[in-house]
């Protein structure tokens, strides 16, 4: 942990070792629970990002790396994931500190991520081709899956470490090397990650990270010439610039965007779990995750029921420091995040809505970026508030009347990240899950996941798939050998095929 009095100063993490930036400038990185100082971090330009470039690729290239068995990087993939676990007290903190997550939360997280590592070394040995039947039997055609080379990992400051891993794990487990530009807001755990990883055994220039602000160091990940292949957890806004960037160069890009998923009460659901689903879905993590059930809809006969227990127990939400094992609400992740809610609940009640709980910042008593736990009734699909993405604990609850209206009021969004489904009837859960135009779906129960669960974002919550088996392909590409068998002499030049 750094010494809140004496920050201490990160620099890159670049070919195995640390790296000055380019600049000679650094930036702070604030903990948004009391507004301290942390750290100083590296501010990244485009010469660290291509001195961060060219590392990967040299290791890319690299015999060490580049002829490693797939069984061997599955070992270093199980090592890195046994450090996390390993270093998990010093990691909680670290990541509570930097974003305001709550220590118990990061605690929960520490506890899994090993097992995104363990599922990628699992599945390291088991990527290969097929034989493919060829029309003539003397000619022999196979595929083979291969690294795409050096991959961009841009990620968010929500939950770091967690999503970084997403990206991470599935790149290593393929054979590519990786540049990791964490945000700006959280530098810290993606660069003890990397440390981590040279730990594990994986060469020099395997990871790197670049720190720095999006449109500095982001922006020159993105546009490198070096770049294979980008993947992108964040905004809509910036996943639609890195998207188009890469189509302009012709490489692949998986983008893990917004969100405002709903949540569909039934009038046969069991309204007490659906209330801590609700509770859960939107104000745990303090409202900042893409998949935030932001968007309730209840059956008019449990409306009322249901609005009250999810306002109770708003109410009752202890708000305070993020590392104190009792707070259930932390902070903000950074001021401008605090403000960007505030407007929103703002705007909100200029649009007609009524806050029937919450509404107000709040410094947590510790000076710090806090944000109540907010109910909004009274609303519609054609408010802001209801359409775009707060990424704060504010949800939206509004009535319907059928199972027809309730899907058309759940899909009528520009995103179609995940949803859940409260209710009893089993026929109308497998009915509502297939109807609805989202990547996740949960029936009674919210925010589950899992490394062996693939996911996606529909519409604009993204692109591309992350988790499962089918995330290999994301990071490799495939190529076809054909073998001509035959001993006759090639024939005629002008019809040869096979
Ligand atoms: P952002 O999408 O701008 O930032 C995410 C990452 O992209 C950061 O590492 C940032 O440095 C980088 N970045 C920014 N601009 C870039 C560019 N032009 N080229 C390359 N990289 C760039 O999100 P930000 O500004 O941190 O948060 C703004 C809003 O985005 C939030 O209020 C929230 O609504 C949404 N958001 C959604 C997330 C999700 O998981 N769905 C995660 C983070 C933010
Ligand atoms: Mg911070």
């Amino acid at each position: 942990m750094p010494d809140l009095n004496t920050p201490t100063t990160w620099q890159h993490f670049i070919g195995g070792s640390p790296v000055e930036p380019a600049s000679g400038e650094y930036f702070d990185s604030t903990d948004p629970a009391t507004r301290r100082t942390l750290y100083r971090a590296a501010r990244g330009t485009a010469p660290d990002v291509d001195r961060a470039v060219t590392a990967a690729r040299k290791a890319f290239e690299d015999p060490r790396w580049r002829d490693l068995s797939q069984t061997r990087r599955g070992h270093l993939l199980r090592r890195l994931g046994e450090l996390l676990a390993e270093n998990a007290d010093e990691l909680a903190p670290m990541e509570s500190r930097d974003n305001g997550k709550l220590l118990r939360e990061m605690r929960g997280q520490l506890a899994a991520l090993p097992e995104y590592y363990h599922y990628y070394a699992g599945l390291a040995d088991k990527i290969h081709g097929a034989t493919v039947p060829a029309s003539d039997l003397r000619v022999l055609n196979y595929t083979v899956r291969e690294p795409v080379g050096v991959v961009g990992a841009i990620t968010p400051w929500n939950s770091p470490l967690t999503l970084t891993t997403s990206k991470l794990a599935p790149a290593l487990c393929t054979g590519n090397t990786v540049v990791i530009k964490p945000s700006e807001y959280t530098s810290a755990t993606g660069l003890r990650l990397a440390e981590l990883a040279l730990e594990a055994g994986f060469p020099p220039g395997v990871v790197n990270v670049v720190t720095g602000f999006g449109v500095e160091a982001g922006a020159a990940l993105v546009d490198h010439p070096g770049l294979a292949k980008i993947s992108f957890t964040g905004s809509t806004a910036t996943g639609s610039r890195i998207a188009a960037s890469a189509a302009s160069r012709f490489i692949g890009s998986t983008l893990e965007l917004g969100g405002k998923s709903p949540q569909l009460v039934f009038e046969d659901a069991d309204v007490g779990n659906a209330a801590m689903g609700v509770v859960a879905g939107v104000f745990a993590a303090a409202g900042q995750t893409c998949i935030a059930g932001s968007r309730v809809l209840a059956h008019r006969s449990v409306y009322e029921e249901l609005l009250e227990r999810v306002c109770e127990r708003a109410r009752t939400i202890r708000i305070g420091d993020p590392l104190d094992e009792a707070t259930e609400l932390g902070p903000l992740a950074f001021e401008a995040q605090r403000d960007k809610v505030a407007g929103y609940v703002d705007l909100g009640r200029s649009e007609g809505a009524r806050v029937l709980t919450g509404g107000a910042s709040s410094d947590g008593g510790l000076g710090g970026y806090f944000y109540e736990p907010t109910v909004l009734v009274d609303v519609d699909n054609s408010m802001r508030v209801v359409r775009e993405e707060i990424f704060g604990p504010v949800v939206a609850v509004m009535p319907f009347d059928t199972e027809e209206e309730a899907v058309r009021l759940a899909n009528e969004t520009e995103y179609g990240l995940a949803a859940g489904v409260w209710t009893s009837n089993l026929a109308r859960a497998h009915r509502v899950a297939g109807r609805l135009d989202a990547g996740t779906v949960w029936v009674n129960t919210y925010r589950a996941m899992s490394p062996m669960s693939p996911r996606q974002g529909f519409k604009s919550s993204g692109v591309g798939i992350e988790h499962g088996t089918e995330s290999v392909n994301e990071y490799t590409r495939l190529k076809s050998v054909w073998i001509n068998t035959a001993e006759e002499p090639v024939a005629d030049p002008f019809t040869m095929r096979s």
